[in-house]
């Protein structure tokens, strides 16, 4: 296949961690990215070249191209941190020889080159070959919100306790999870700020939908945790509301923080339930999982991920296809709409 020379991507402008933050809520895309044409990239030993059909934007993407995420950028790199495409070139080994026709999902991962381009480089060992049944908008979003939610799931499952509680709990990444807790007999208490999240949800298997925005929130809350006895606190949102779940929790509960979509501070009332209840606050991050899980937990949760793609048990929630051309311009506003998910269609 004759690939061409350059190609059209959305580069970051800004370099390493921003000096004050922004906020979670991405107001506009000009400020951190340009449109522009690049060299397409060379792929290097293990490497794969992927013409990029679709682009996923997840809270991470929009905390790291304002420079408030774990990793730094490089100014004038492509964002995006995953996709699906067709591998059109690979570096020299036989892992990633063995790709090149190959629709995949992939992580852009080491080689921090983003997936909001025209091509992408991503590591052999990290792409996942789709079977035929998956759509595109599955597979662009099938490793960052799928992963962790099988991994965090698997933390549910060892606690052995039926009843967990999630906040942010429309995410798409909250909606997977709460699939596989109703298959298997979980009681998962989730926390939205929307009323019209809660049918959707009780419809899904949430055992309690809770609106934190209402005012009988407190009260409400306190007879869910008297009833159901939780001790797993999956926490996406961080800051006072986090903080008034973990403090009303019983003896023993974990709340274990896996995104701060809450950009306030986050107080800890009660110090002392550290102390005398065995109260932890811990943090979940899927890169590190990935590096610790071991090669088997890691593709069953590979495996696990495509097949509930594949047979309709999950479906990726869609709000909006963006050709890369109109993002700059259209895209926050369209990660402004709630309950599905944006993609960058290169
Ligand atoms: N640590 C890890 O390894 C890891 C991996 C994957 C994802 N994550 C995190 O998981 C979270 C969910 O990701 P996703 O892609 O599933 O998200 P998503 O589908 O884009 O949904 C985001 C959800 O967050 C809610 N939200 C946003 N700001 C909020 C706030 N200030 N207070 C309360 N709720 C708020 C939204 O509520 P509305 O519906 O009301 O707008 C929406 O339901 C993100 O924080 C992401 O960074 C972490």
């Amino acid at each position: 296949m004759t690939l061409p020379a350059t190609m059209k991507a959305l580069l970051l402008k800004g370099d390493g961690y921003a000096v004050q933050p922004s906020g979670t809520v991405l107001e506009a895309m000009e400020p951190y990215v340009e449109a522009a044409t690049i060299a397409v990239p060379q792929p290097e030993e293990g490497q794969v070249l992927v013409k990029v059909r679709l682009a996923s934007i997840n809270p991470s993407d929009v905390m790291f191209i304002k420079g408030m995420y774990g990793q730094p950028r490089k100014q004038g790199q492509p964002a995006g941190f995953e996709g699906v495409g067709e591998v059109v070139a690979a570096g020299s080994s036989a892992q990633a020889l063995a790709l090149v026709g190959k629709r995949v999902a992939f992580p852009t991962g080491r080689s921090n080159w983003g997936s909001w381009a025209e091509y992408a480089i991503a590591e052999a060992g990290a792409c996942i070959p789709l079977l035929e049944g998956v759509s595109d908008e599955d597979g662009a979003a099938m490793i960052v919100n799928p992963l962790t939610a099988l991994a965090m799931f698997g933390i549910v499952r060892e606690e052995g306790e039926k009843a967990f509680v999630l906040t942010a709990g429309a995410s798409q990444l909250c909606k997977l999870m709460i699939g596989v807790a109703k298959e298997e007999g979980f009681r998962p208490i989730a926390i939205v700020r929307r009323d019209e999240q809660i049918p959707l949800l009780e419809g899904i298997g949430a055992a309690h939908v809770l609106n934190a925005e209402a005012p009988d929130f407190p009260a409400k809350l306190a007879a869910v945790l008297r009833e159901e006895k939780p001790r797993i606190f999956l926490d996406a949102v961080a800051g006072p509301l986090a903080a008034q779940i973990f403090t009303a929790m019983g003896k023993r509960a974990r709340w274990i923080i896996y995104g701060r979509l809450d950009p306030a501070e986050t107080p800890i009332p009660e110090p002392g339930q550290m102390i005398f209840m065995h109260k932890k606050i811990e943090g979940f991050w899927l890169t590190e999982w990935m590096g610790s899980a071991g090669p088997e937990r890691r593709m069953k949760a590979v495996v696990e991920a495509q097949k509930r793609f594949s047979d309709g048990r999950w479906s990726t929630d869609v709000t909006a296809v963006v050709p890369l051309e109109e993002a700059v311009a259209r895209v926050a506003d369209e990660l402004a709409k709630p309950n599905g998910k944006v993609f960058i269609a290169p």
